[in-house]
């Protein structure tokens, strides 16, 4: 797995580990932490980029890969595109020629990518799978990219793939920087007593996906035959008011935000549709905002934050 002492490449490890596969993980610790993962973990630190990883490919000769290693902030693809496309896709490239080198047996990719960012401001919402794509950003577009590539690696070789489209993500060990970072910023900021920042008047909503539902939809992508894009989301918009008032409670904050500028790349209203994933992967989320941010601001808590 790449990006396995991530946010949710970790929780994928738990989950994978407790289903009982044996995993290794690739991570350049760039954001990961290594007390993400439990101790004695195969944990290979390198860059996505580096032909090291075509070496651990060939080594381990893996019947599954995980590619979840990004860069993953929308606003340092805005002022480096270049260096935004050479993590996601040259290395996402890297990854997928380790496999083709191997070439003598059947490798599944799980791809996790971004529905979140794929479909820009779609007109109409929830968004499903045959919504237009039209990333708004240099992520958006660097993620949708290596989409591209997996029917034609299926081609090349002898490849199964699923590609997981994810709304946003929030849960404990999330990265402030990633698509749903807000929650991991809010939450942080009340628990210390700090003022806040929204951008924008904050009626911007997202769809907002607790990271354990999103585990369980890529262990059972991993598990079937079928490529998607599966849409892995609630079907439901929130605000970033509303994320904000939830939180505010869990944390006991009282004061209100004040409001700054929008961000550049950044999506208006967004939720994605999962039926297809209900429909092929017999996946539904299971856990609703409010139990998922109560757990996520316990977490934080506990953190001592
Ligand atoms: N969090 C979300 O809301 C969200 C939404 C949509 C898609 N995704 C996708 O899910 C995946 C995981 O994201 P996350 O939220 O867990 O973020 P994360 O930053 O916690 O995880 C990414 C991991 O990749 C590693 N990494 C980054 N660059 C690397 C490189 N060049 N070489 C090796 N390792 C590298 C980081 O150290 C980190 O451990 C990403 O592909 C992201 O695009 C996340």
């Amino acid at each position: 797995m790449t990006g396995a002492a991530g946010f949710i490449g970790s929780h994928l490890v738990d989950r994978l580990i407790a289903d009982g596969y044996s995993v290794t993980g690739i991570d350049d610790l760039s954001s990961g932490k290594l007390d993400n993962l439990p101790s004695g973990f195969d944990l290979r630190k390198m860059d996505i980029r580096d032909l090291e990883v075509q070496t651990v490919v060939a080594e381990l000769r893996p019947d599954i890969v995980f590619h979840l290693a990004a860069q993953i902030s929308v606003s340092i693809s805005a002022r480096e595109p270049q260096l935004d496309a050479d993590v996601n896709i040259g290395g996402a490239l890297n990854l997928f020629e380790g496999i083709r080198v191997v070439g003598d047996k059947v490798t599944k990719i799980v791809y996790v990518t971004s529905g979140g960012t794929a479909y820009g401001d779609p007109e109409i919402i929830p968004a499903d799978e045959s919504t237009p794509v039209r990333p708004l950003s240099p992520y958006g577009a660097s993620k949708l990219a290596v989409e591209t590539y997996l029917p034609i690696y299926e081609k090349l070789c002898d490849l199964q793939y699923s590609i997981i489209r994810l709304a946003n993500v929030y849960g404990p060990r999330q990265d402030p920087h990633g698509e749903a970072g807000v929650v991991a910023i809010f939450a942080k900021a009340m628990l210390a007593g700090k003022p806040l920042t929204v951008f924008g008047d904050g009626n911007d909503e997202r769809d907002y996906i607790y990271v354990q539902d999103v585990v369980d939809a890529i262990s059972r992508a991993a598990e079937g035959t079928l490529p998607g894009p599966f849409n892995v989301g609630t079907g439901i918009g929130t605000s970033t008011n509303r994320i904000f008032e939830v939180i505010a409670q869990h944390c006991g904050h009282t004061e209100v935000a004040s409001h700054g500028p929008d961000r550049p790349g950044d999506i208006n209203r967004i939720s994605l549709d999962p039926s297809k994933a209900k429909r092929e992967l017999g996946w539904i989320p299971q856990v609703s905002l409010e139990d998922g941010l109560k757990t996520t601001v316990d977490w934080f808590k506990q953190q001592g934050e």
